[in-house]
């Protein structure tokens, strides 16, 4: 996979895309991430990106021609355009399903705003996709763009060493994971539960999936569909 980001702020990715999984998919040829800076794509004098609403209003606005400018130079740095996504607090929640969908394209190209949002014509001119991590609002869209990039590049297959990890763990069939333990086997007076000492594999998917189960129903009844409620 290939995923190009336009962002203002193309440093704020180094640290989160040099550590771990992220480093060692790229490392792997498994994903590569490229930045573009869309204030290098400004023609004027201060390099200037974004500007006062029309109508009136606080905050300024992300100019669409340096962004354009910036998005049809990407694009052509690969043969298919994939998903164009633009990261917003208006997008469509993100969920596990989505990151499973984006993880089957072979190029995604994540749009990064700042300011108080994005003129409404880079939305309508790119055909964008709009994704929201959550009901909040960050100062931009780059920690979304990581909080994206990391769900979607550990699907990839090879990302993670194990094969089985991502397909077990929260989410993976819309229920939350079940408790985990290793050694030692009393902690604190807490034993680990007698059945997971058993060797009876039959007996312990069992149990986890009971207590998939019961911690969704507990936690995250929203998660359960109609039949399990
Ligand atoms: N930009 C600002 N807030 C955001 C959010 N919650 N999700 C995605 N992009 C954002």
């Amino acid at each position: 996979m290939r995923i190009d980001i336009l962002t203002l702020f193309p440093e704020m990715f180094e640290s989160p895309l040099k550590h771990s999984i992220l480093q060692r998919a790229q490392d792997q040829g498994i994903v590569s991430i490229a930045m573009a800076n869309i204030r290098d794509f400004t023609t004027d004098k201060y390099h200037k990106v974004d500007d006062r609403p029309y109508g009136g209003g606080a905050g300024m606005v992300l100019m669409p021609v340096p962004l354009f400018d910036c998005f049809e130079h990407v694009e052509k740095l690969a043969p298919t355009r994939g998903r164009v996504i633009m990261l917003t607090p208006q997008g469509e929640p993100f969920r596990q399903a989505k990151a499973q969908d984006l993880a089957r394209e072979d190029r995604l190209i994540l749009i990064a705003g700042r300011y108080e949002g994005f003129d409404e014509r880079i939305r309508l001119g790119l055909n964008a996709e709009q994704i929201s991590i959550g009901d909040y609002v960050l100062n931009g869209g780059e920690l979304a763009a990581m909080v994206l990039i990391d769900a979607v590049v550990r699907l990839l297959p090879g990302a993670l060493g194990d094969e089985m990890s991502a397909q077990d763990e929260s989410f993976a069939e819309g229920l939350l994971e079940y408790p985990h333990y290793t050694r030692p086997e009393v902690f604190r007076d807490m034993r680990v539960p007698k059945i997971l000492l058993s060797g009876d594999h039959a007996k312990i998917a069992a149990w986890r999936r009971q207590q998939s189960l019961e911690r969704t129903r507990m936690w995250r009844p929203d998660l359960l569909p109609p039949a399990h409620e």
